[in-house]
């Protein structure tokens, strides 16, 4: 597998999808969909849709079956970065190459725009649910997996712990914890739903499990990093963004050198555990690698 065409090929198929995930709408609202497609086809790398539908092809699932909950959880992942720029979190003004939602939409239309991309993401996962037939427990089980991922003991939860840490010294366990919840769980929790649509066996959940909570850890340490040396043109989004906010970050806690290190460390366990698929795991093998390698 030449694993960087694979990549391109696998991105498109998840782009082309996305296209026609949310209406096109005029009226009074209008603005509210143009806001939310600003965001949702300004680009990103796709990893989490892809992630989800990788989970469900190595269980034996059908990813066509799979796809709602594949443009859910990007919407999902937008909604959050979106909401991340505002002026009251980071206060970021590029976003994936592009001025952020708000300096486009202002900020009212930002958090309905990102209120509307978690909603829809739940009206997507259940519409499919609704139509699943036989599926409809795995459905329902995969919409659970995802809105903990995105809630109060996931996402959201790291997000707060992320701003109530800023310019403070935290400890590690804290560190952890904010890098646990507002990213690893944005990637557990869709390889999880993934792999639940197809009726994985618990061993293989349990494999899956362990390898994205380490490869996302080892993203969110990697964006760190690239906070610190990235190319901004590349990345499509502000650099030195965390020094300035104070933020907690591995760089701030453990050094450049250190975070590499660490980093290195956790896709190492990551590619250990993702082995229990053999031959299967190839792709996830060379997912694991992009991502310490990856410039964006
Ligand atoms: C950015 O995520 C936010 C983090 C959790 C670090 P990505 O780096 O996946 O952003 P896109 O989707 O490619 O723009
Ligand atoms: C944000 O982490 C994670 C989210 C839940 C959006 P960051 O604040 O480090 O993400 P970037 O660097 O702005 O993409
Ligand atoms: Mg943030
Ligand atoms: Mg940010
Ligand atoms: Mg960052």
């Amino acid at each position: 597998m030449d694993f960087k065409i694979e990549l391109g090929n696998r991105h498109s198929f998840i782009e082309d999808n996305l296209k026609s995930a949310i209406p096109n709408v005029q009226g009074p609202h209008g603005i509210l969909f143009d806001s939310m497609k600003y965001s949702l086809a300004a680009g990103g790398k796709r990893l989490r849709p892809m992630l989800l539908l990788e989970a469900c092809r190595i269980s034996g699932g059908d990813i066509e079956k799979a796809m709602p909950f594949a443009c859910a959880i990007e919407m999902i992942h937008t909604y959050s970065l979106i909401h991340d720029d505002l002026p009251a979190m980071d206060d970021d003004d590029l976003r994936r190459g592009k001025p952020t939602n708000h300096k486009v939409y202002g900020e009212g239309i930002a958090v309905l725009a990102g209120d509307g991309l978690l909603n829809y993401a739940f009206e997507t996962m259940l519409e499919a649910s609704v139509n699943s037939g036989e599926d409809c427990m795995r459905h329902i089980r995969a919409a659970n997996e995802i809105a903990k991922g995105a809630g109060v003991f996931g996402m959201i939860a790291g997000q707060t712990a992320d701003l109530e840490s800023e310019g403070k010294r935290v400890d590690e366990a804290t560190l952890e914890f904010i890098h646990m919840n507002k990213t690893a769980q944005l990637i557990i929790r869709p390889m999880r739903a993934g792999a639940i649509l197809a009726g994985a066996s618990e061993e293989a959940l349990e494999a899956i499990t362990e390898y994205a909570k380490n490869i996302g850890l080892g993203f969110q340490i990697v964006d760190d990093i690239l906070d610190v040396i990235g190319d901004q043109e590349k990345l499509g989004k502000n650099v030195g963004s965390d020094i300035e906010k104070e933020k907690s970050t591995y760089p701030s806690m453990y050094g450049l050198e250190e975070s590499k290190r660490i980093a290195f460390d956790k896709i190492a366990k990551a590619k250990v555990a993702i082995s229990f698929f053999g031959s299967e795991a190839e792709f996830l093998l060379g997912l694991a690698d992009y991502i310490t390698d990856r410039e964006f």
